[in-house]
C-alpha cells in the first residue's frame, strides 16, 4: 500500500511560502491504477512528485501529513534510502520525454545507469536485462538501440524507452505523470495498451495523473478529483462514472467529447481555477458552481456526502438526479 494521509504542501512564492495542496489522502493499492484528475493547476503534479519527495529542491515544502510506502513514512528517509525508493520501489513516467532523457549520453549508458543503481548485475547481465526491458516494451532493433542518442527517436520511441527505465528494477508502483500528453493521438493509444499491459503482467499499483476521463474510464480502478488543491471526490470508477457526486466532477465529465451532446460546442468549465493563496474560506468550487448558496460558504468537509468509500466535498448531493438533468453544459470543453 502507499498511502497520502492528510498531506498539505506549500510552494514559494515572492513574499512567503503558499499553501498549494491542503489536506489530501489517497491510498494507492497493490495491483489497482488510481486515476488523479482535474483541470490545470489543481495540484495533481505537485502531488504526485511528492510521493518521491521530487519537488524539495525548487523550495515545496510539506506542510503537514505524511506519505507511506508499506507503512514506512518516505519523509523519515534518508537521502540514499530515498534514492533505492525512487525508480527502485516506485518509478515515474513523466509527461515530457524528451526533457526525461539526457540528450548527451546514449540510450544504453542512461539504462545501465538506472540498472546498476538498484541491481546487482556485472556488465554483460545488465546489458542483456536492458535489451530484454526494451524489447518488452515493444522496440526493435535494440543491441543498436542501446548505442543512440535521444534525439535520433521518435516521442513514442522515447517514451517506450522511459517505460522500459522505469520498469528496470521491478517496481511494486509507477507514477505516470500525464505520460501520453505530449504524443500523437496513435502513439497515445499504443503507449496506454503497453502500460495496461505491464501493469496488469506485473501486478503494479499505478497512480495515474490525467486531464482524459476517457484514459480513466480504459486505465483505472480508483478515481480521486482534485480542485484548487484538495480532494473534491474519490471513489471506484464505477462510482464515478455511475454517479458523479460532486458539481465540479460533472462538469469535467460533461467536457468529454464523447459525452457533450451533439449541438454543444466542446468548451471549458466557465472561470478559472484560484490560484494557491486565492482559495475562499467556504467551497472552493463556489464561484463557478450552479448550485451554490450560503451553505456553502462555510469550511465544506472532505466526506460532507459519503457512500461507503465513494465521497465528495459538496453539501448539496442529495439532489443529483435532477441536478445530472439540469447542468447546463455553458461549460463548453
Ligand atoms: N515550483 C513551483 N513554484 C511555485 N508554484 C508552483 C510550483 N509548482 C507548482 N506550483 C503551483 O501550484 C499549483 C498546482 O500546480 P501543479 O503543477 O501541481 O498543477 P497540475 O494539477 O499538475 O496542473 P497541470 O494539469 O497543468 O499539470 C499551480 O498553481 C502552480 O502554479
Ligand atoms: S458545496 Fe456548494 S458550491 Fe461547493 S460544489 Fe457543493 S453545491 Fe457547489
Ligand atoms: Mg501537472
Amino acid at each position: 500500500m502507499l498511502e497520502i494521509k492528510d498531506l498539505s504542501l506549500s510552494v514559494p512564492m515572492q513574499q512567503t511560502p503558499v499553501q498549494a495542496v491542503s489536506h489530501v489522502s489517497l491510498s494507492i493499492k497493490a495491483g489497482r491504477v488510481m486515476g488523479l484528475v482535474g483541470e490545470s493547476g489543481c495540484g495533481k503534479t505537485l502531488t504526485a512528485q511528492s510521493i518521491l519527495r521530487l519537488g524539495e529542491h525548487q523550495g515545496i515544502t510539506k506542510i503537514n501529513g505524511d506519505i507511506q510506502l508499506h507503512g514506512e513514512s518516505v519523509f523519515a528517509m534518508s537521502e540514499k534510502q530515498l534514492r533505492k525508493v525512487r525508480g527502485g520501489k516506485i518509478a515515474m513516467i513523466f509527461q515530457e520525454p524528451m526533457t526525461a532523457l539526457n540528450p548527451v549520453f546514449s540510450i544504453g549508458s542512461q539504462m545501465l545507469e538506472v540498472i546498476n543503481l538498484h541491481l546487482d548485475l556485472n556488465r554483460h547481465d545488465a546489458k542483456l536485462h536492458a535489451m530484454q526491458l526494451l524489447e518488452d516494451v515493444g522496440l526493435q532493433d535494440v543491441e543498436h538501440l542501446l548505442q543512440q542518442y535521444p534525439d535520433a527517436l521518435s516521442g513514442g520511441m522515447r517514451q517506450r524507452v522511459l517505460i522500459a527505465m522505469a520498469m528496470s528494477a521491478n517496481p511494486d508502483y509507477i507514477i505516470a505523470d500525464e505520460p501520453t500528453t505530449a504524443l500523437d493521438v496513435s502513439v497515445q493509444k499504443r503507449i496506454i495498451a503497453l502500460l495496461r499491459k505491464l501493469q496488469q503482467d506485473k501486478g503494479l499499483g499505478m497512480l495515474l495523473v490525467t486531464h482524459d476521463f476517457g484514459l480513466v474510464a480504459e486505465m483505472c480502478d480508483d478515481v480521486v478529483v482534485m480542485y484548487a488543491g484538495e480532494v473534491v471526490e474519490s471513489g471506484t470508477v464505477m462510482d464515478i462514472f455511475d454517479y458523479p457526486a460532486h458539481p465540479y466532477t460533472q462538469a469535467l465529465m460533461g467536457c468529454r467529447p464523447e459525452v457533450a451532446k451533439s449541438e454543444q460546442a466542446l468548451t471549458v468549465i466557465e472561470g478559472q481555477v484560484p490560484a494557491p493563496g486565492e482559495w475562499s474560506e467556504g467551497c472552493r468550487f463556489a464561484v463557478r458552481c450552479p448550485y451554490a448558496n450560503t451553505d456553502c460558504e462555510l469550511p465544506i468537509a472532505a466526506n460532507a456526502w459519503q457512500q461507503g468509500e465513494h465521497i465528495a466535498r459538496c453539501v448539496h448531493v442529495c439532489v443529483r438526479d435532477e441536478r445530472q438533468e439540469n447542468i447546463k453544459a455553458d461549460i463548453s470543453c
